[in-house]
């Protein structure tokens, strides 16, 4: 939860605003909980119905009716496999993937399709990182830049400092085509012994045109400890029923 709302609905509320009409979870065993949160409350808006209470802050929760679909990912075999393990779904059709443990403030997937209408192929999401941070991260190769849109040239999966190509990091979010499934497919092995997204991405450069847009959002990695903490303590000092009690708390 980062302050009222499981980070999934962050998730959620910006791929609908960036226009996105069926949305896909990749869930893995004990996960069914984020199916149930996105289902209708029944007890829950009977219970509040029946007190006169208003049922306005359940709105988002509540999905559309064959809105969200999800899909078991049985192994943690990584996330070029979390992602063919929806390919099914996916079919024909240009899609986008969602890191949600990247939190991006505001949503940075509307800019990514504004990006998409104009250049259409596959578009990344990227940020400068600190050069020794590079490990941690999906790294491009950057060709030119124009009209913010940088040309990827080659990716490389969490490389070592020196071996990075530049301090350009791939953030959870990408606009890819289909045949991306077709490279995963072969279910090859990469860093870690994963089945990697990166290098699923990588052999598609030269074929298929692909960009990444920078950043333009504040990015909370609530897979991190800190991150996590950090993105509660951002959100609730943006939050007015909650900001007096930190900014006391943060003073004293
Ligand atoms: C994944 C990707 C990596 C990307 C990162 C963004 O790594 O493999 O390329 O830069 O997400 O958050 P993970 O964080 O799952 O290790």
């Amino acid at each position: 939860t980062i302050v009222d709302r499981p980070l999934i609905q962050y998730a959620v509320d910006e791929a609908r605003e960036a226009g996105i009409e069926q949305l896909i979870f990749v869930t893995g065993r004990g996960k069914a909980s984020l199916d149930d949160y996105f289902d209708i409350g029944f007890e829950l808006e009977t219970t509040m119905r029946g007190r006169g209470k208003s049922l306005d802050a359940l709105a988002p929760s509540r999905s559309g009716f064959g809105e969200i679909v999800s899909v078991r990912q049985q192994q943690p075999l990584g996330l070029g496999h979390a992602v063919w393990c929806a390919r099914a779904i996916v079919g024909d059709e240009p899609f986008a993937v969602l890191l949600p443990d990247d939190l991006m403030v505001p949503g940075a997937l509307k800019q990514m399709v504004a990006a998409y209408e104009e250049l259409g192929g596959n578009i990344l999401l990227t940020e400068e990182v600190p050069k020794e941070r590079t490990a941690s991260y999906g790294v491009i190769a950057p060709g030119e830049t124009r009209d913010g849109a940088v040309e990827v040239q080659g990716l490389v999966e969490k490389p070592q400092p020196e071996n990075a190509p530049s301090n350009l990091a791939v953030i959870g979010r990408y606009i890819l085509q289909p045949e991306i499934m077709e490279v995963l497919d072969t279910q090859e092995q990469g860093a870690g012994g994963e089945i990697q997204l990166t290098d699923a991405m990588a052999k598609l450069i030269g074929k298929q045109p692909f960009h990444a847009v920078k950043s333009g959002s504040e990015r909370h990695d609530c897979g991190d400890k800190a991150g996590f903490v950090l993105a509660n303590l951002a959100l609730g000092l943006a939050d007015a029923d909650v900001a007096p009690k930190l900014r006391e708390f943060l003073d004293r």
